[in-house]
């Protein structure tokens, strides 16, 4: 008789990351389950940044019962009182028929999907230094986590380091950039994922008081725009979809690793935009 291998669970799933963090998902500050628990085994799993409908669908297709996403899975409008809402009371947006919210929910039940979100633990292993790899940044002159400073290995021109970061990323089209193009710079800090919208402004702070001559984006908004702008702080903006893909495509690789006999499909899209 053969060795029957116990099934793989969800709370399997996020095992290399807790190995990490150094404890388990329930100390971590965000993410959930959806339709399911540490405990639902899993007979294939779909690695995407976002818990789309298509995602979804793909998810099925493939035979997979689970979805690990990194994002929300679902759309949450701000609760705010008159007079910036026509209506005092907010309607459940997801009774709207053609709202995305009740297209997930749909395919979820349809298709009898668990959804495991897991933000920050993904963060943590192995979205930020995979983009970090991706960068092709490699020297450190300030470590301290996701505050690190890093040296590229010599000076180059705002305008150059855009070139390169879309060479190496395989961006087609325009990025955003902020700043002088002609500014010559060499420490750089990473503002990864949503790192460079103006509600996580503490990370742009940090990397100016570590030194950063400038910093590769993941997303942008305008009002940390003006920010970079005024403090002198040229900026890259890559795509924050993008910028956390890299390392969600590394994870699916590290959960087929280890669980080699277990069906492991990824939903990547690269930015979801164009630009002309
Ligand atoms: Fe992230
Ligand atoms: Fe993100």
């Amino acid at each position: 008789m053969g060795t029957m291998l116990p099934p793989v669970t969800c709370a399997n799933l996020l095992k290399p990351i807790e190995e990490i963090v150094g404890c388990g998902p329930l100390l971590w500050p965000d993410g959930q389950f959806v339709n399911g628990s540490p405990d639902t085994p899993v007979r294939g799993v779909l690695v995407t940044w976002m818990a789309e409908a298509t995602a979804l669908e793909k998810a099925a297709a493939s035979g997979c019962n689970v979805v690990l996403c990194h994002e929300a899975p679902f759309f949450e409008e701000k609760h705010e009182l008159p007079p910036y809402r026509w209506l005092n009371a907010a309607n459940d947006v997801t009774e709207l028929p053609w709202h995305p919210n009740r297209r997930r929910r749909e395919l979820i039940q349809r298709y009898k999907l668990t959804l495991v979100q897991c933000h920050y633990g993904l963060d943590r292993f192995p979205i930020y230094d995979a983009f970090i790899q991706a960068l092709g940044l490699t020297t450190a002159v300030h470590e301290q986590g996701w505050e690190s400073i890093y040296q590229l290995p010599q000076m180059l021109s705002v305008a150059q380091l855009a070139r390169a970061i879309k060479r190496r990323l395989g961006i087609q089209g325009t990025v955003r950039v902020v700043g002088d193009l002609r500014r010559r710079v060499r420490k750089i800090a990473s503002l990864w994922g949503g790192l460079g919208l103006s509600g996580n402004i503490y990370w742009a702070r940090r990397a100016i008081t570590h030194g950063a001559e400038a910093a590769i984006a993941g997303e942008m908004d305008e009002a940390f725009i003006k920010f970079a702008a005024e403090v002198g702080l040229p900026v890259i903006e890559t795509s924050h979809q993008l910028s956390e893909e890299i390392g969600l495509q590394r994870y699916a690789a590290v959960l087929q690793g280890r669980y080699p006999k277990l069906k492991v499909a990824t939903f990547f899209t690269g930015r979801p935009y164009r630009t002309i």
